[in-house]
C-alpha cells in the first residue's frame, strides 16, 4: 500500500475558518514557484480557502477577491500571486495577464477558476476542488496532486487534512481506496 501513489485527499469541511485553517495548515508545504488552482462554483470557498494560504505564507495583508483586480500579489515568507481568471474571454488573455512571469517567480500563485485556463497552466500543480455540501456551511474539497512535484506531498497533504479535517481520506486512482 505504502508504493501506490496517493493521488487525491478528500476533506470535508463544516465552516469557512475550517476551509481556511486547512489551507493554512497546506501553506506549510508550499515551495517557491509552487502552483494551487482552484476549481468549484461561485461562492464554494475558493477565496476563503486562498485567505488560510496567504495566512500560512505569512502574508499580512487582507487578501480580498481579485474579481476585478484580475491578479493581487502579496508580501509574505513567500509571496503570494492571487488571480481569478473568471471573466477572462480566452487563455490568451491570461498570458496578456503576465502569467509567465507569475509563475516563474520565487513565489505562490493561487487562480480560482483555473481550471478554464489549463492550456497555459504547467502539468504540476496542486488541484484544490470545492463542492458546496446539502447543509449551509459544509463543503467537500478534493486535493488532487498533478505531477511528481505535487504527488510526493500528498501523503503529507492527507496528514494536515487529518490534523484539521480529521478523517482524511486518502485515495490511490490505481487502486480506488487507501
Ligand atoms: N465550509 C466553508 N468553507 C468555505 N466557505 C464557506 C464555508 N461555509 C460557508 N462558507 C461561505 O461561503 C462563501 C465562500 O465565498 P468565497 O470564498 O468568496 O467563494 P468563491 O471565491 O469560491 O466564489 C463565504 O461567504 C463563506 O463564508
Ligand atoms: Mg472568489
Amino acid at each position: 500500500m505504502t508504493h501506490v501513489p496517493m493521488t487525491h485527499v478528500n476533506a470535508s469541511s463544516t465552516s469557512v475558518d475550517q476551509t481556511a485553517d486547512l489551507a493554512r495548515g497546506l501553506a506549510e508545504l508550499m515551495r517557491p514557484g509552487d502552483l494551487v488552482v482552484l476549481t468549484g462554483g461561485l461562492g464554494c470557498g475558493k477565496t476563503a480557502f486562498t485567505q488560510g494560504l496567504g495566512a500560512g505564507l505569512g502574508v499580512t495583508d487582507n487578501i480580498t477577491s481579485p474579481t476585478f483586480a484580475l491578479v493581487q500579489s502579496y508580501g509574505g515568507r513567500l509571496d503570494l500571486h492571487h488571480l481569478d481568471v473568471y471573466r477572462l474571454e480566452n487563455v490568451n488573455e491570461a498570458l496578456d495577464l503576465g502569467l509567465a512571469e507569475l509563475l516563474d517567480d520565487d513565489a505562490v500563485v493561487a487562480i480560482e477558476w483555473g481550471d478554464t485556463i489549463a492550456p497555459v497552466l504547467p502539468q504540476e500543480y496542486l488541484e484544490v476542488h470545492i463542492e458546496i455540501g446539502s447543509e449551509g456551511n459544509h463543503r467537500e474539497l478534493t486535493l488532487h496532486g498533478r505531477g511528481n512535484r505535487w504527488q510526493s506531498r500528498m501523503r503529507a497533504v492527507a496528514a494536515v487534512v487529518s490534523n484539521v479535517c480529521g478523517d482524511a481520506a486518502g485515495r490511490g486512482d490505481e487502486q480506488g481506496g487507501a
